[in-house]
């Protein structure tokens, strides 16, 4: 499948411009929760006279930890992706798949680094899971990168992906899997990530630490790392690990 695995790393390309592709809010009724229950907090510690500072301690928690998550959805989980996809050493002309990629945050990131291959992205496109996820959207970022010929949408369930085995040499996620409500579910998603990466390849699941977690457990092998900070999803309690795994031969 790939033209040049033995070729040298290809280039790092200049980070993202402000002004350029907008890859949306994750969850974000969530997030809108946190923020509304906080502010609501802060003010009724400035109004009320018992229970001032429990309410104040709560507000502060609940507004700082909308700060760390509105952090990650819109800046971190970029740094961390655009770092992490130098860090593997793409040749340029890998096939990629990125499960649950919404509106191309890694996808778009990773078609920047495959001058000669091809990034595939896969998702259902819930806009309960990412703030305007739509498949025009996804495309219309990819162009505003300048890589929209090297992009490709495709609307399926992870669960059931339509691609023959050994179609990828990278396949990515990036907090898409723990979406899956069933832990079964969820298992075969990510067999299904096994199934379609070629022998040698490597999969890179960013996921809340518990499901990675899961995943590790369930695959037998590859390797975890938390995200730190940078990745909080508000707070540890939703912070991301990486799960690591190269496919063997
Ligand atoms: C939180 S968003 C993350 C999007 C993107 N990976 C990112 O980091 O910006 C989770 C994505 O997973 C998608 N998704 C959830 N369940 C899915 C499934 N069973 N098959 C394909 N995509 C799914 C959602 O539609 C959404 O786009």
């Amino acid at each position: 499948m790939s033209k040049n695995l033995s070729g040298a790393p290809v280039s790092p390309p200049p980070p993202l411009s402000l002004s350029g592709p907008r890859f949306g809010v994750d969850a974000p009724g969530f997030v809108a929760l946190t923020g509304a229950a906080g502010t609501a907090s802060c003010l009724a510690a400035a109004r009320w006279r018992r229970g001032r500072i429990p309410a104040a301690l709560a507000g502060s928690v609940l507004l700082a930890s909308t700060g760390v998550y509105l952090h990650t959805t819109l800046r971190g989980k970029l740094r961390f992706w655009a770092g992490e996809l130098d860090r593997i050493g793409l040749k340029g002309d890998e096939e990629l798949l990125d499960l649950g990629c919404g509106r191309g945050a890694v996808l778009v990131e990773a078609a920047r680094r495959l001058p000669a291959g091809r990034a595939h992205g896969v998702d259902l496109w819930s806009g309960a899971d990412q703030s305007g996820n739509r498949p025009e959207a996804t495309l219309a970022n990819a162009a505003a990168a300048g890589v929209a010929d090297r992009v490709e949408v495709h609307t399926a369930d992870m669960t059931e992906l339509p691609f023959q085995d050994a179609s990828f040499d990278v396949v990515t996620s990036a907090m898409a899997i723990h979406n899956i409500p069933a832990r079964e579910a969820r298992r075969r998603a990510v067999e299904e990530a096994m199934r379609v990466l070629r022998p040698g390849g490597r999969l890179l699941i960013a996921d809340i630490w518990w499901a990675a977690r899961d995943y590790a457990a369930h695959l037998g092998q590859g390797t975890l790392r938390p995200l730190g900070v940078g990745y909080w999803y508000g707070g540890p309690w939703l912070g991301v690990t990486l799960l690591h795994v190269v496919k063997e031969h």
